[in-house]
């Protein structure tokens, strides 16, 4: 007879309470998932990507991710422990559907996510959580710790193009990271969702955030800029860009190719990820040959560990170009429930009762 198997469910509202809105919490666990990136303590399969069509499709028709990962931590718990927090040394999975017009037509989100966190010793689940919180909020903080290792210390104005639910976190992993920055200027190209989005979120940060007019006033003159958007065509011309910017590109048709010849330096967070999706800019710019590989500067998590160099010049113009790394998601999935856990959030669900097949 075997025993029941019960897990911690988390609602998003769970997840919440339990400190998934803390950006500072999720910047913790998302260095920690670049760290053990960087020391290769991981293990990250490519993720299968469902889509109905080529690499453009993802934007208009939808697409499901399903990212599976394993994140270790228990070699390297001294140099978390400056970070803020502990070893993870489990495995999980974050399936992420995608519908482009579920905004417009449903009233709902355009992604979705579920998480699923094993028990390490009986890979049995330990908790099923709702993954749409942690996935956006990893995303912002994986821009936030890009521009704590890749931009100038002394960062003031930030510029943010996207006004949605990665938008939102886009802005508070920026600000979260960057302790000089003044101003935040936001542009899409619908003037009703810059209101609402400088009214929404003008009273959660720490900066001026203002309302831009175009593109090209968002970008010039912005020492950080985050591209998180659904644009189906590239807007952004490398004749704005600033000397000594960092562009943090998280979706996908922002910025042209050709623009990443006049990059000094071009970060993703997993190149073989990068590759293998096809998708994303860094990839494109070198398949289509305007730039060659060995421009790629290399991972990011490299930077963090020390083996690689970040920023050498205040002048240097850099690009990072995140596909998005399920360790992300479990890292900070783990964070949640750890938390969840310790205060007695969630329910306990059982997987059975009794076994089937005793
Ligand atoms: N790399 C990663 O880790 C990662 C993680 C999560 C999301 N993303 C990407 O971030 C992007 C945004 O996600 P979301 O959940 O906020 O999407 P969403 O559908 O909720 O919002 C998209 C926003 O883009 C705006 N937009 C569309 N075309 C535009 C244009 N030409 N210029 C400026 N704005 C435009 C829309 O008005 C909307 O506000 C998506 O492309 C998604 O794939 C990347």
């Amino acid at each position: 007879m075997y025993d029941k198997v019960e897990f911690l469910y988390l609602s998003q509202d769970d997840c919440v309470k339990a400190g998934g809105l803390d950006m500072q919490g999720t910047i913790k666990a998302t260095e920690r998932s670049f760290f053990l990136h960087g020391k290769g303590d991981f293990i990250l399969p490519p993720k299968p990507v469902i889509r109905w069509g080529g690499e453009d499709s993802e934007e208009t028709i939808g697409r499901i991710m399903s990212m599976p990962s394993w994140l270790g931590g228990a070699d390297y718990a001294e140099e978390l422990a400056k970070i803020g927090i502990g070893p993870v040394n489990t495995s999980g999975i974050k399936f992420i559907p995608s519908k482009p017009w579920n905004p417009s037509k449903y009233n709902l989100p355009r992604a979705n996510a579920i998480i699923i966190i094993l028990d390490p010793e009986t890979l049995m689940p330990q908790c099923i959580c709702d993954g749409t919180l942690a996935s956006a909020m990893r995303t912002g903080a994986a821009s936030g710790v890009a521009a704590k290792y890749l931009a100038n210390p002394d960062a003031r104005e930030y510029g943010l193009i996207g006004s949605s639910v990665i938008g939102q976190t886009q802005l508070m992993g920026i600000c979260a990271a960057l302790p000089n920055l003044e101003i935040a200027k936001v542009y899409s190209p619908n003037p009703d969702h810059v209101k609402a989005f400088v009214e929404k979120m003008k009273d959660k940060v720490d900066v001026e955030l203002r309302a831009a007019t175009s593109y090209e006033d968002v970008i010039s003159g912005s020492d950080v800029i985050t591209t998180a958007t659904m644009a189906k065509a590239s807007y952004v011309d490398p004749k704005w860009w600033k000397e000594g910017v960092t562009h943090i590109e998280t979706s996908f048709w922002d910025t042209p190719p050709e623009a990443l010849a006049f990059c000094d330096k071009i970060y993703v967070d997993d190149w073989g990820q990068v590759k293998h999706h096809g998708a994303d800019v860094s990839w494109r710019a070198v398949r289509d040959g305007f730039i060659t590989e060995d421009k790629i500067t290399g991972n990011l998590g490299k930077v963090l560990t020390g083996e690689l160099e970040g920023r050498t010049g205040a002048k240097e113009k850099i690009f990072f170009n995140p596909i998005g790394m399920g360790i992300h998601d479990l890292s900070e999935a783990f964070r949640v429930f750890e938390s969840a856990k310790a205060q007695g959030i969630g329910r306990t669900l059982p997987l059975w009762d009794h076994y089937a097949f005793d």
